[in-house]
């Protein structure tokens, strides 16, 4: 196996062959979103990175079980239901929806991968799941997308590319020479275990981070931390849609 890491969507290599297996991360906040919801029992999540397109797929819906979760600049977008809050996607709320999600970057970085042969996202809290899907399936190919910020680079989504590969690294048993596929990876490994011990810290000094601060969401926050904390791993089943593995 080889794992690759890119830090945005837009450095991810075009016109090459696709990997075996792609992997979202977008840990502030979408991928942390997406593991949650289907934690919490939704039938399944759709992803749109436009917003008018996703209004417009999601009126087949029946009401009663659709969720509109739309964000941009980490609020909520007038007249969707939710706002790509993780602590929003309880069973209560959730339980038996299909949610159309659509996020500034998380749900590009998803759309610049969908055509791999399996797509995953992962997120701090579900980063034990991946590690173990990798590890169980061997692909022999990996690329991690972080989501960045607008084409740029994202602290806390190449920390947890790092995690992903820290977790095969020392499960696996395989060296860090043999498994990284590009200089990203062996940088992300860094990132990662210079902060392993406080992912609150590494997300404060994250721009988006901040960002979700200055919004008083210091909550995702420390929620978006709790290292594998959820036994849930998000697999596309059909071009756009997630559900759990
Ligand atoms: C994104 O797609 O950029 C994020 O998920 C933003 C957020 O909701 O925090």
């Amino acid at each position: 196996m080889k794992i690759f890491v890119y830090h945005t969507p837009e450095a991810v290599p075009k016109n090459v062959a696709l990997p075996d297996c792609a992997i979202a991360v977008d840990v502030l906040r979408a991928t942390s979103t997406i593991a949650t919801a289907l934690n919490s029992g939704a039938e399944g999540v759709q992803a749109f990175s436009d917003l008018q397109t996703l209004i417009d797929v999601s009126e087949s819906w029946d009401s009663t079980h659709r969720i509109r979760i739309g964000e941009r600049g980490g609020k909520t977008v007038e007249g969707f239901d939710l706002g790509n809050s993780p602590l929003d996607c309880t069973p209560e709320r959730v339980k038996g929806s299909r949610i159309f999600i659509s996020t500034t970057n998380g749900t590009r970085a998803l759309e610049c991968i969908q055509a791999a042969k399996t797509v995953l996202t992962a997120a701090f809290i579900n980063r034990a799941t991946v590690v173990e899907y990798l590890l169980q399936h061997q692909p022999e190919t990996v690329w991690i997308v972080g989501s960045g910020w607008e084409g740029s680079y994202s602290l806390e989504d190449t920390g947890c590319a790092g995690a992903v590969v820290e977790g095969v690294l020392k499960a696996g048993k395989i060296p860090l020479e043999e498994l990284a596929g590009n200089d990203e990876a062996v940088a992300a490994v860094a990132l990662y275990r210079n902060f392993q011990h406080d992912l609150v810290s590494l997300f404060k000094h994250a721009s988006h981070g901040q960002r979700l601060v200055g919004l008083k969401l210091y909550e995702d926050l420390e929620y978006c931390a709790q290292i594998d904390s959820l036994n849930v791993l998000p697999i596309q089943k059909e071009i756009g849609v997630l559900v759990k593995h």
